[in-house]
């Protein structure tokens, strides 16, 4: 969830934000009321905290201009104001705010559980609408790369899968390895199958249908989803017959709604005809130097191939505790800016991943958990479903 803190006083926002921070919340900030609401535009957070003493606006314009614009619906709106009178608290709730925390001492105790409830709220009032089954050839296939290994694109791609499953159970949804001699994603889900891509390549004569791949598609029940695993060994992986790729994918695109594929670090001749032509192409990197000079190189490429801008999503994975780049100084040197950031798991990514269950599954109430959700958010809504 991301929230933005508008206020003028520079103590305050330091505050809140390392506040709001602890709670796993991604947070921004203003000082100005008209830089909060072009941020507001730009970036669409979740959730605003609102000063109503602004240097160059008032804080009920601010709330006002809201209010009238419909592409802010759904944004939730806390005043947290030095004018604490019931009258002013009135005010603000007749403005439009969803709800209004004075300023005093244990503001931030108070201003933390408001949020947590309105969140909450949100999640019960507003059900997911039910994925509309696709019609035959609409598959949307979310690719999921990166431009350099061990960046976290398998643990990404498999939870945001999951988490994607979860927010639309009608839908079919299948997820394919195509990391190549040897993927991880059988690791990562707990799961083992000798039925692979490499061997259902070299199973098809003639044409490749649907009652064979059927064969090969498994569903992993505590996912929520079905897989196709790429290769088991460096051995298998010679089996593949590159050939038969283009048609494969041809095919699941008419059997499932959404298809996710790890690609991993792999841009080569077999994967970009499929990442060129998918709905997103979800690029992961992690905040050090190299990474995002690769990156940056690798944005390059795929925009050279035709690639829209607004195909690419990227996710900043905090592998490490350390950052060495930070989320502006990124967006800056890849011109594009960050989807998001997962926060940096230490152990617990490692738990989930050795007793092959979904993070959220496991620890639903970790940051990474809300981001994992919030993706899979993002990719059904750019796709329209
Ligand atoms: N946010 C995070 N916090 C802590 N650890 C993480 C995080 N993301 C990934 N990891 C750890 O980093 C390791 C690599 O993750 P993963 O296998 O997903 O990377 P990858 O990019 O798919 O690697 P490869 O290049 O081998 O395919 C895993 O052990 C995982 O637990
Ligand atoms: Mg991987």
């Amino acid at each position: 969830m991301r929230i933005l803190v508008v206020d003028d006083d520079l103590v305050t926002l330091t505050w809140l934000k390392q506040v709001l921070e602890r709670e796993g919340y991604a947070v921004s900030t203003a000082n100005r009321g008209a830089l909060a609401l072009e941020q507001i535009a730009k970036d669409r957070p979740d959730l605003v905290v609102l000063d109503l003493v602004l240097p160059d606006m008032d804080g009920m314009d601010v709330l006002r201009r809201l209010r009238q614009d419909p592409a802010a619906r759904d944004l939730w709106v806390v005043v947290l104001s030095a004018k604490g009178r019931p009258e002013d608290i009135v005010a603000g709730l007749r403005g439009g705010a969803d709800d209004y925390v004075p300023k005093r001492p244990g503001a931030d105790v108070e201003l933390t559980s408001k949020i947590r409830g309105l969140f909450a709220l949100a999640k019960r009032t507003a059900p997911e609408p039910e994925a509309a089954p696709a019609p035959e050839g609409a598959a949307k296939v979310f690719s999921f790369c990166s431009a350099k290994g061990g960046t976290g694109t398998t643990v990404v791609c498999v939870n945001t899968c999951y988490a994607l499953a979860q927010l639309a159970p009608r839908a079919q949804v299948l997820l394919v390895d195509m990391v190549f001699p040897i993927g991880t994603v059988g690791q990562s889900i707990g799961y083992e199958s000798r039925d692979t891509v490499a061997r259902l390549t070299q199973r098809v004569h003639g044409k490749l249908d649907r009652a064979l791949i059927e064969k090969y598609v498994s569903p992993v029940q505590r996912w929520g989803f079905r897989v196709l695993l790429g290769a088991c060994d460096p051995q298998e992986a010679t089996l593949l017959d590159v050939g038969q790729i283009g048609p494969l994918f041809e095919q699941l695109r008419t059997m499932y709604d959404y298809i996710f594929v790890d690609f991993g670090r792999t841009l080569s001749r077999i994967s970009l005809p499929i990442i060129q032509n998918s709905e997103s192409i979800v690029v992961i990197l992690t905040p050090d130097v190299n990474t995002v000079k690769l990156t940056r190189l690798t944005l390059d490429y795929l925009e050279a191939l035709g690639v829209k801008q607004n195909q690419v999503i990227l996710i900043n994975n905090r592998t490490v505790g350390r950052v060495w780049v930070s989320k502006e100084e990124t967006e800056h040197a890849l011109n594009v800016p960050l989807s998001g950031t997962i926060p940096y798991e230490s152990e617990y990514l490692t738990m989930a991943i050795n007793s092959g269950v979904p993070f959220a599954a496991k620890f639903p109430q970790n940051a990474a958990s809300l981001m994992f959700a919030d993706f899979a958010r993002l990719l059904r809504d750019r796709s329209g479903r």
